[in-house]
């Protein structure tokens, strides 16, 4: 047996890439490279005499597998740190991987034993998450299951693609607390996502305890009532609204978090998105005057006195707070929409910016994150902000060319792309930036799964085109965001995130070539189970649903136009352009793109030499809904000389003027 381990080992690096055809196994995010040993060699299966060999460095992790497996199994699996006879899961460090990265891991299944090795603990607690995601289901319950605890035999090499995998969540909008926080760092933890970005200040709320200031918390994270609907709604709950963190309770998620190898990144919002820590402290603001913690959301007016050097000290005595609770060496300091009214019409700014040359209002927000930077940067740590934060005009507020002129950002500091078109991150990049992409049409988790379904959350490739290799390296991840304005309750909260955190875990961790939208939807499945287990409210028909944008790596074959579209039931012929290339199964897709009636079909065939070789016959609609839109076909045998056509039955729905594309996939 050993020899088969060894053997297995040594070709790992050979394995081609997952292919579709194995899609049996549950993990996700898609690990790089997988393979299921000889069927022969069957299962490993969880018994009572099963031990854990593991050092005292990895004791956290042996300790995490331990008690992720007992509750659902019963087993109290021994840890121990020398090998004896009986079955094993051993868990080892190893130096020899360090190809493998930070966060990479091998995993090698046979049916007398499970290792899992690493070059980091960050390794090994992932090819655990992994171990557990080939375990049934129920092994996430809480009570003792009746499951086969068993896993097929397999071998797994699996490093991620990106080090920046982040959830952030808004909790100044709507409180949600510990319990649901930590909720959500377990779901993150085994999807391998390994930031918690944790917005934790804005204009409706201050959430953390600041024990040098102690109105943030005892004015500032609470609001008399609360806008509700959307924006601009003139509703509201007619209810209070408080909460925040204690020191003590902060150290206790980051520590929960540390053992699932997730970084928190706080964000303490500025110069904007302050009215809460104004509204304790209004000499913080540009204006001076009191003012309430907003009860309405959108861009607020009153900002941080850019001009004062008390707004500096305040920052400075808050980071120092902020720097004892989370180890992470990067802080969030939002940046993000600052309306630039106050500023304009204050004295001081115009003094500021006459001693120090700074031509527009984008120049002093520079002026104002590059200080902040400089204090954090002393502090040892490092700043991030969203990409208002390099002085472009993204919201309008900086009329007549009024972007930045003479201050140019820290170099230092990574931009948070949110906004605006890709050029500007580009450019970022460019001047040597590092980049997070979290373009907000394609990751924000407030909007709906109409705008962002679950097949687009998954298309999103935040790899903007037009850089060098090096430059591509600079973006080192992507976000997914949960704001929170609308989003009061925690069942609606999940609705949003789930099933989309699994889609973004995978943008995230998987190879490129990896991604595979129908495999991910099959491997949802068991995911879905899991979350029903633990009562975790997700969006439930997101599988059944969907978009063009589910269908981003089929291949376009053909269009439609209003001149091809009978007004009744007609057979029409469109291309396959070489597409065809071999025996076996084709998906081939109809997605509308315009047009004010949609293109109904009833049956598509794929012809060799016009002679009918495969046929799917089934209603499909394909509008602003689609319904059916894949048709498959299976090539009993391939002709290299053979001329290969589609042929479909389609009528326009009431009117023939849609447009669309045609895109074909094989293998499925
Ligand atoms: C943002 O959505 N205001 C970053």
């Amino acid at each position: 047996m050993k020899r088969t381990i060894i053997a297995c080992m040594a070709s790992l690096t050979a394995f081609p890439l997952l292919s579709s055809t194995v899609v049996a196994q549950h993990i996700i995010p898609t690990p790089l490279e997988m393979k299921y040993s000889d069927p022969q060699q069957g299962n490993f299966t969880f018994t009572a005499d099963t031990t854990i060999v593991a050092d005292e460095t990895l004791k956290n992790e042996a300790t995490a597998l331990a008690a992720s497996l007992a509750p659902a199994t019963g087993l109290k699996l021994v840890i121990q740190a020398e090998k004896t006879d009986g079955k094993q899961i051993k868990l080892a460090l190893d130096p020899a991987l360090k190809d493998l990265g930070k966060e990479g891991y091998t995993l090698q299944v046979t049916p007398t034993g499970i290792e899992v090795k690493a070059p980091t603990a960050t390794g090994i607690y992932y090819g655990i998450q992994s171990i557990l995601q080939l375990l049934p289901a129920e092994v996430v319950a809480t009570q003792k299951q009746g499951a086969n605890w068993s896993i097929p035999c397999v071998s797994i090499s699996d490093k991620p693609r990106f080090s920046w995998r982040a959830f952030m969540l808004d909790e100044a909008r709507h409180f949600k607390g510990e319990k649901e926080v930590k909720k959500l760092l377990d779901q993150m933890a085994a999807l391998k996502m390994n930031v918690f970005h944790w917005h934790l200040t804005d204009d409706q709320g201050w959430r953390i305890e600041i024990k040098k200031y102690p109105r943030l918390t005892t004015v500032g994270s609470k609001r008399t009532d609360t806008q509700t609907g959307t924006w601009g709604s003139a509703t509201r709950t007619g209810e209070p609204h408080s909460g925040f963190y204690t020191q003590e309770q902060i150290k206790d998620i980051v520590a929960y978090a540390a053992d699932r190898h997730i970084t928190i990144i706080p964000e303490i919002g500025m110069p904007g998105h302050a009215c809460a820590a104004i509204a304790a402290y209004p000499e913080l603001g540009t204006n001076k005057k009191p003012i309430e913690v907003m009860t309405i959301f959108g861009k607020a007016y009153d900002a941080y006195d850019p001009a004062a050097e008390t707004t500096y000290s305040f920052i400075s005595d808050v980071l120092d707070e902020v720097f004892t609770l989370f180890p992470s060496k990067i802080v969030h300091i939002g940046g993000d929409e600052v309306r630039f009214d106050h500023w304009k019409k204050s004295a001081d700014v115009k003094k500021l910016m006459k001693r120090e040359g700074l031509k527009t209002m984008a120049d002093v927000q520079l002026y104002f994150t590059n200080r902040v930077a400089g204090i954090v940067q002393k502090k040892g740590r490092n700043v991030m902000g969203w990409n208002e934060i390099l002085g472009d005009d993204l919201h309008g507020f900086l009329k007549d060319g009024q972007t930045a002129k003479a201050a140019s950002l820290d170099k230092n500091t990574i931009v948070h792309f949110w906004k605006g078109s890709t050029q500007l991150a580009k450019r970022a990049i460019k001047d040597g930036h590092t980049i997070v992409n979290s373009l907000h049409s394609q990751t924000y988790l407030d909007y709906g799964y109409g705008n962002i379904s679950l097949g687009k959350a998954y298309a999103f490739d935040p790899i903007i085109k037009g850089l060098t290799q090096e430059e591509e390296k600079r973006i080192i991840g992507i976000g997914c965001q949960m704001w929170s304005e609308w989003i009061p309750t925690v069942k609606r909260m999940e609705y949003q995130i789930y099933p989309r955190l699994g889609a973004y875990a995978e943008v995230a961790w998987t190879a490129k070539e990896n991604k595979d939208y129908q495999s991910f939807k099959k491997r949802m499945v068991r995911q879905f189970k899991c979350w029903d287990i633990q009562g975790i409210q997700y969006a439930k028909n997101q599988i059944a649903k969907f978009s063009a944008s589910d269908f981003f790596n089929h291949v376009k074959v053909d269009n439609w136009t209003p001149a091809q579209t009978p007004k009744d039931w007609k057979n029409v012929s469109f291309k396959t352009a070489g597409k065809i290339t071999s025996a076996g199964n084709y998906e081939v897709v109809f997605l509308y793109q315009k047009g004010t009636h949609a293109l109904e079909i009833s049956e598509l065939a794929l012809l060799e030499n016009g002679k009918q070789v495969a046929i799917d016959k089934h209603q499909a609609f394909s509008g602003g809904q689609l319904k059916g839109i894949i048709y498959k076909l299976k090539l009993p045998t391939f002709k290299k000389d053979a001329k290969y056509t589609l042929q479909a039955r389609i009528k326009g729905s009431g009117g023939t003027d849609s447009h669309g594309e045609i895109k074909i996939r094989s293998g499925e």
